[in-house]
């Protein structure tokens, strides 16, 4: 009964209450192998409840989830784990002190020996770190030095190799660009695309259009706990999401004040300069071409 050409995740008409919060109503999207979905909205629009209840931290109070094709209910964090759906949090569930390969083979160390003699395989456990962060384009300098003296976008870069190493079908992603520069930024975005690549299908939370928009299959833009629309990528353009997320309307007021002020340019330049640089990175989407990983790794900021 499962349908191999059907969507990996399947999420129908999810709502989520606190007390009298509603913080989700009728939520609806899919999850494809080898795509994109990412959720866009303001804070407090919803977009932490959705994935805690696709990680298994919430119950959906209605609705349902179906993981190929058969509905699903989770148990916890760990059930959600254990089905592949792994999520990599903005405060990441890293450990500053240890080193980037101990961090990497962390809940999944390999072991050498067998009874009491069983122990942790640190020869092993350093060559798949090295192994996999290679395989994934990721360039760092000292797989011995502590995850805390990573920058950001590493940190977030290790972290997706990590969950893709460890086999997730279904890869949750919590603002992992919100906090970083535009090439720190464009660094997270080409490990996205990798994970796509990878065939895992992604969830991609983001306020940002233009960080969605590049890597994008599927978008889902929340307000205030609802769906302003489910959009396949062909749907929506950046400038439609962008007005969506603005406010629509709101919008269309607010740039008829700014015409003529003449300070909507500047907030046009602004984008325009945005886009140019996150081109220069290699990551923005031919139309009918899927991103290329080959490009050469950016260089880390410090
Ligand atoms: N555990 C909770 N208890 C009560 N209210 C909550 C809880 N979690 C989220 N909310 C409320 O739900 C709404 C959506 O929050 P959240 O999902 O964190 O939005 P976002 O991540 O998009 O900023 C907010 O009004 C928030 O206060
Ligand atoms: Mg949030």
């Amino acid at each position: 009964m499962s349908d191999p050409t059907g969507p990996r995740l399947e999420i129908r008409g999810i709502s989520k209450y606190f007390g009298s919060v509603i913080s989700l109503k009728d939520i609806s999207t899919t999850v494809r192998a080898g795509e994109v979905t990412c959720v866009l909205g303001d804070n407090g629009a919803g977009k932490s409840t959705f994935i805690k209840t696709l990680a298994g931290v919430h119950q959906p109070d209605e609705g349902q989830l179906l993981m190929d094709g058969a509905p699903i209910r989770l148990h916890g964090p760990r059930d959600a784990l254990d089905r592949g759906i792994a999520t990599v949090y903005q405060d990441l569930a890293m450990i500053p002190l240890m080193a980037v390969w101990r961090n990497f083979v962390l809940g999944s160390e390999p072991t050498r020996g067998w009874g009491p003699f069983r122990r942790f395989d640190v020869a092993t456990a350093r060559a798949t770190a090295r192994r996999e962060l290679a395989a994934m384009g990721i360039d760092i300098r000292d797989p011995d030095q502590p995850v805390g003296t990573l920058s950001g976008g590493e940190r977030q870069s290790v972290a997706i190799a990590r969950a893709v190493h460890l086999g997730a079908r279904v890869l949750i992603l919590d603002e992992p660009t919100s906090a970083l520069g535009v090439r720190q930024a464009g660094m997270v975005l080409r490990y996205i695309v990798q994970a796509r690549e990878r065939g895992l299908g992604v969830v991609f939370i983001t306020h940002n259009p233009h960080h969605a928009y590049p890597v994008g299959d599927r978008f889902l833009l929340l307000k205030r706990g609802r769906s302003l629309g489910d959009f396949a990528r062909g749907e929506i353009d950046v400038a439609e999401l962008t007005r969506l997320m603005a406010g629509g309307a709101e919008l269309d007021a607010l740039s008829h004040e700014l015409e003529s002020s003449g300070a909507d340019q500047s907030v046009l330049r602004a984008a325009q300069e945005f886009e140019a640089q996150v081109n220069a990175l290699g990551i923005a989407e031919q139309p009918d071409r899927p991103v290329s990983p080959a490009a050469p790794t950016p260089r880390a900021e410090s």
